[in-house]
């Protein structure tokens, strides 16, 4: 991404239906990284909106009584509102339906059809109604619609339309993408996209006749047709930056620095919308980048199986930061990510609750009850604050990195290692007990040291749960609501003396009851494996927290022949682990090992040794040998399951 401005993309909404989780996915990822680059002075643009035209839209407004127009401003107003529920930032809402975007459209189609990239011929093929696309036979899968996660039953139809010359740009296209490979991301989506290619480019038939769908954008040459809904839709990102309206201010934002898709829509934005943009003479977006989906539990989220899950009912329930917070740290780049409200409960239990509430909570009371509720002075650092300080610093650095490589679920891990790393500190220098019989100085150290970690974190995690860490950073006596990007790489910049407010919880617990989706049923409470384990749920499963690591040092305890101390590497953060393998594995040899380990057991002291963690091997009999994994693509830090 280019450093001197950040122009960020949603998908624009169909207003067939009001919005669900996976719209405020994509739409709260955008504003996570346009919060982010606006504390870089980053100058930011970020655009969202709605896709007011086509069959979906046209055939819920039948249903529903009313007219197309009717349908989309009834529609239109839910999202709008749940933006600004969820406390999206976005400087512009465009609506294919408005005037400033229908004669963008226009004007493109006019000089296209003049050049002769459009022209008019009879079509005999195949049509899904649910996507609005034409199929030849051959990319048919079973005689039904190809699209993934369609395969509805297609028509036969003949009829005459209006094609745009998208199979003059195949070549061009796969060179492009083979000489940008950023402009595709993940990697996996590019190699899909050439396949497509690489499989034979179709001209694109971007007009419907009016006889079988009239709301659309009116072909400006011929008045029996609408533009084909994707035609319309992808020019969004472009007449709301002022193509062909405001010269300065398209030169200002174009190129789109991201276009965020969901991975249904990889063709559509990977090749029709650079065939068009080529075609019509535009610089190409610097990147798309398609995330997976959120399942709900591991179904697909249906309004058939009634499993969609509202948004604005999560808010309600649990508060708008949570909700954001969630949804970023537990998708990773690409994937699909499982959403339960157990899954929900726990991680906010155990990030949110445990972690950072409980810290801060301490920190503060602790400073009121000794430091006369202002920060204190430090005196010398010890070896813990110091290890402290530095991985604080290491972990803001990473988490940049993980952010700008689009990796915010990792950003997010490696700034709760800080926080765990935190707590674990407190753990070990008890200030409670240091308050009673200490000195001051220490106390005073142990606790700035807290705090100043907090300040780090809470300002990396600002973009995710603004006004949580407003809150928090109003507590730590810090002044401006939001936190200078340069100060989160520096250690020191909470000023001592500063007035610590009170604290009001920031995340309390939640209590976690068992939903009907989770609670067992007697007769599923009685089912036995065939060797009588009793079966778990899925979700009993989830709860433990498998991470791939590298081992990084082995070494021996003393008077312990039975146990090594690890130091292993979790892709986040540096853990130590004691693992009863000694009689089987000498140190040397497992440096460099892939391992696997339970990342979320509580600590505990073996044999007066931390170990954070446990790791997994399978016995039998005399034999114990360490579950591994294979090949070094997969980094550490990666999730087993
Ligand atoms: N109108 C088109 C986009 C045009 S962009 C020029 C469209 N709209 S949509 O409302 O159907 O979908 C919008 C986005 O929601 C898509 O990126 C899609 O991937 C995403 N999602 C739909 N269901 C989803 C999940 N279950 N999970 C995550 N995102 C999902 O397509």
């Amino acid at each position: 991404m280019s450093a001197d401005k950040f122009y960020v993309t949603t998908p624009i909404y169909y207003v067939n239906d009001k919005p669900h989780i996976g719209h405020a996915y994509t739409t709260i990822l955008a504003d996570v990284l346009a919060r982010y680059h606006r504390l870089k002075s980053v100058p930011t643009y970020f655009l969202t909106g709605t896709d007011e035209h086509g069959q979906k839209v046209q055939a819920a407004a039948e249903k529903a009584g009313m007219t197309p127009q009717q349908q989309a401003d009834g529609t239109v107003v839910r999202f709008k509102e749940l933006w600004e529920r969820l406390e999206i930032t976005n400087n512009d809402f465009i609506r294919t339906t408005e005037d400033r975007h229908k004669l963008v459209v226009q004007k493109i189609l006019q000089d296209l059809y003049d050049r002769g990239e459009i022209y008019r011929a009879e079509y005999d093929g195949w049509y899904c109604v649910g996507c609005e696309r034409y199929f030849t036979e051959k990319d048919l899968v079973e005689g039904n619609c190809p699209e993934p996660g369609c395969g509805r039953q297609v028509d036969r139809i003949s009829e005459s339309n209006y094609f745009f010359r998208m199979s003059n740009y195949q070549d061009w296209l796969i060179e492009y993408i083979q000489d940008n490979p950023t402009f595709i991301q993940p990697d996996f989506r590019r190699n899909e996209t050439l396949g497509f290619l690489r499989k034979g480019l179709n001209d694109l038939c971007i007009s419907r006749p009016k006889s079988r769908m009239s709301w659309g954008i009116d072909l400006p040459f011929d008045d029996d047709y609408v533009t084909y809904v994707w035609f319309d839709a992808l020019v969004n990102y472009i007449s709301a930056v002022g193509y062909l309206a405001d010269d300065e201010m398209f030169a200002k934002w174009w190129p789109t620095s991201c276009h965020l898709i969901g991975k249904d829509i990889l063709t559509t934005h990977t090749v029709y919308w650079p065939t068009m943009l080529k075609a019509m003479g535009v610089p190409m977006p610097e990147s798309v980048f398609a995330h997976g989906w959120w399942l709900v539990g591991r179904d697909k989220m249906s309004k058939t199986t009634g499993n969609v899950v509202n948004p604005m009912e999560m808010v309600d329930r649990y508060g708008v930061d949570p909700f954001r917070y969630f949804l970023m740290a537990e998708m990773s780049l690409g994937q699909d990510a499982s959403f339960t409200e157990e899954a929900f409960v726990r991680r906010y239990n155990a990030d949110l609750a445990n972690d950072l509430g409980n810290i801060l909570s301490r920190v503060v009371k602790l400073i009121h009850a000794n430091c006369g509720g202002k920060v204190p002075q430090p005196g010398e650092f010890g070896p813990d604050e110091k290890l402290l300080s530095e991985t604080a610093l290491a972990a803001a650095g990473k988490a940049m990195e993980q952010v700008e490589s689009m990796r915010i679920d990792l950003g997010l891990a490696s700034l709760a290692g800080v926080v765990r790393e935190a707590n674990r500190y407190l753990e070990r220098r008890e200030p409670w007990k240091v308050a009673k019989q200490g000195s001051p100085e220490e106390l005073a150290t142990i606790l700035y040291c807290c705090a100043e970690t907090l300040r780090i974190v809470s300002g990396m995690v600002y973009p995710v749960m603004p006004g949580k860490m407003a809150e928090l950073r109003a507590c730590l006596g810090l002044q401006e609501e939001e936190p200078a990007f340069g100060d989160l790489l520096e250690w020191g910049k909470l000023t001592p003396g500063s007035a610590v407010g009170k604290l009001r919880p920031l995340f309390p617990r939640i209590k976690q009851e068992a939903s009907a989706q989770e609670k067992p049923t007697k007769a599923k409470a009685k089912q036995k494996t065939t060797e009588g384990v009793a079966q778990i749920e899925f979700t009993d499963f989830e709860r433990v927290e498998l991470r791939t690591a590298t081992i990084l040092e082995a070494e021996r305890i003393e008077g312990a022949d039975k146990l090594l101390k690890l130091q292993i590497d979790l892709g986040c953060e540096k853990r130590q682990i004691v693992a009863g393998i000694a009689k089987f594995y000498d140190p040397e040899i497992l440096v460099g090992k892939n391992i696997v380990v339970v990342a979320n057991l509580k600590p505990a002291k073996i044999r007066g040794v931390e170990s954070n963690g446990m790791l997994l091997a399978a016995s039998a009999g005399k034999a114990l040998k360490l579950v591994s994994v294979d090949g070094d693509e997969v980094a550490p830090g990666a999730r087993v399951g």
